[in-house]
């Protein structure tokens, strides 16, 4: 498996299915996906694209100081799912954030998905909220460069 940096609409292949199931295609936009600062990864395995992850520049609504990234559109192709690629994805994000000026990385979680992030050692910040058609959410962190 091999991770590299991809455009924002190579992303939609794994986001859609995964992400935005039975939602149009124009549902996997997410604001600042252009912007010149956002980063976005593909792992594949064999040229095929089998899991993707962004970052934006954005401090949200917990972080007002520095430069704090969230991250988001972590998904994994079903059939792969459990084999550490979405792990792999995470820690390839945290590396080259660690090359940047970030002082926190923080994203929302679905709650089904928690333990994946605290497993990494994320935090939870603030209270659980419903985000429409997809459901319960909760902001997690992780402290940076500071
Ligand atoms: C959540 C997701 C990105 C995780 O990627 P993955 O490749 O399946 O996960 P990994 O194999 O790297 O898992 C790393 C650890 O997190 C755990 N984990 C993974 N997904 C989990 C989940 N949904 N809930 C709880 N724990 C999870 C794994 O069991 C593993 O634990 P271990 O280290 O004790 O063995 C992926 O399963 C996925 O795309 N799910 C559907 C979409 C989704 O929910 N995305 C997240 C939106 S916030």
């Amino acid at each position: 498996m091999e991770i590299r940096s991809i455009s924002s609409t190579q992303t939609f292949e794994i986001r859609h299915p995964i992400l935005r199931a039975g939602q149009p295609l124009e549902s996997c936009k997410f604001i600042g996906d252009e912007d010149e600062e956002t980063l976005h990864f593909g792992a594949y395995e064999e040229q095929r694209l089998i899991g993707v992850l962004s970052c934006y520049v954005n401090n949200g609504k917990h972080f007002n100081q520095g430069k704090n990234y969230q991250i988001r559109g972590v998904a994994v192709v079903e059939k792969l799912q459990q084999k550490g690629i979405g792990k792999a994805l995470m820690l390839y994000a945290e590396q080259l954030l660690k090359t940047k000026v970030c002082n926190h990385i923080w994203l929302n979680a679905r709650v089904n998905a928690s333990s994946f992030y605290t497993k990494l050692g994320y935090l939870e910040i603030g209270t659980v909220f419903e985000v429409p058609i997809i459901g319960t959410h909760q902001c997690f962190y992780k402290k940076f460069n500071q």
